[in-house]
C-alpha cells in the first residue's frame, strides 16, 4: 500500500519543499557592463519561490508580494546564479518563502551572497479564491527562529495594508 502524502498526514517541513536552481548567466541576461539584469534575477527568485509554494500547497498559488530586495554584488556573464528557496512560514492560505541568491565563479568555485528576498504566495482554488494550505513543520532550531521572525514580517505587511494582525497561526 502506498504512503499518503505527508500533507495529508500532518503538514510539510521546509526540507520537503526546498528548491535549488542554477542559472548560467549568458549575454542575453546581462546589461551593457556584462552584469546580470536585476529583472532577470527577480524572475528567477519568483520562479524558485513559486515551485516551493506549489510543492507545499499542491494547489495553484499566486505571488501576493515580494519584500524589498537589494542586489549586494554583481553576477557576471559566465558565472552561475545559484538560487535557493525554502518555506519559512505558513498562514491559512499564505506562505512566506525565503530566496537566497549567490554568484558562483566557475573557475575558482568562489560563492558570494548577492540577494535575499522574502515572497508571499497565496494558495488559490480554481476560482482564484484563497484556500487553506497544510501547516509548516519546523524541524530545526533555525527553522523555528526563521518562522518567529516571519511573524513579525507578516504583521508589518498587514499593517502596511492597513490591516490588523489576525490570531497567530502556530508553527509546529
Ligand atoms: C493574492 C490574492 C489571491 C489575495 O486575495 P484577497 O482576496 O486579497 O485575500 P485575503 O485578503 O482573503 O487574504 C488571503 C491571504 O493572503 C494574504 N495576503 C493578501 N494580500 C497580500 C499581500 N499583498 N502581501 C502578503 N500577503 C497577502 C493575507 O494575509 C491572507 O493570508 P492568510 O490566509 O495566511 O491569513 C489576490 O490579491 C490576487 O489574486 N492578487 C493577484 C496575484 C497575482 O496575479 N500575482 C501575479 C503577479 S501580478
Amino acid at each position: 500500500m502506498s504512503t499518503p502524502p505527508s500533507s495529508e498526514r500532518r503538514g510539510k517541513s521546509p526540507r520537503e519543499t526546498q528548491v535549488e536552481m542554477v542559472e548560467l548567466v549568458l549575454p542575453n541576461d546581462a546589461n551593457t557592463m556584462g552584469n546580470v539584469l536585476g529583472g532577470r534575477v527577480l524572475h528567477w527568485i519568483d520562479l524558485a519561490a513559486a515551485i516551493v509554494a506549489h510543492r507545499h500547497s499542491r494547489t495553484e498559488a499566486v505571488t501576493a508580494s515580494m519584500d524589498e530586495v537589494s542586489f549586494l554584488g554583481p553576477i557576471r556573464v559566465g558565472q552561475l546564479a545559484v538560487i535557493a528557496a525554502r518555506m519559512t512560514y505558513v498562514g491559512r492560505s499564505s506562505m512566506e518563502i525565503r530566496v537566497d541568491v549567490q554568484s558562483e565563479d566557475l573557475l575558482s568555485g568562489e560563492r558570494r551572497q548577492t540577494s535575499t528576498a522574502y515572497l508571499t504566495f497565496v494558495a488559490v482554488d480554481k476560482a482564484g479564491q484563497p484556500t487553506d494550505v497544510p501547516p509548516l513543520l519546523c524541524e530545526t532550531e533555525e527553522e523555528k527562529r526563521e518562522a518567529r521572525a516571519a511573524e513579525a514580517r507578516r504583521a508589518k505587511r498587514l499593517r502596511s495594508r492597513g490591516l490588523e494582525t489576525p490570531g497567530e497561526i502556530p508553527q509546529r
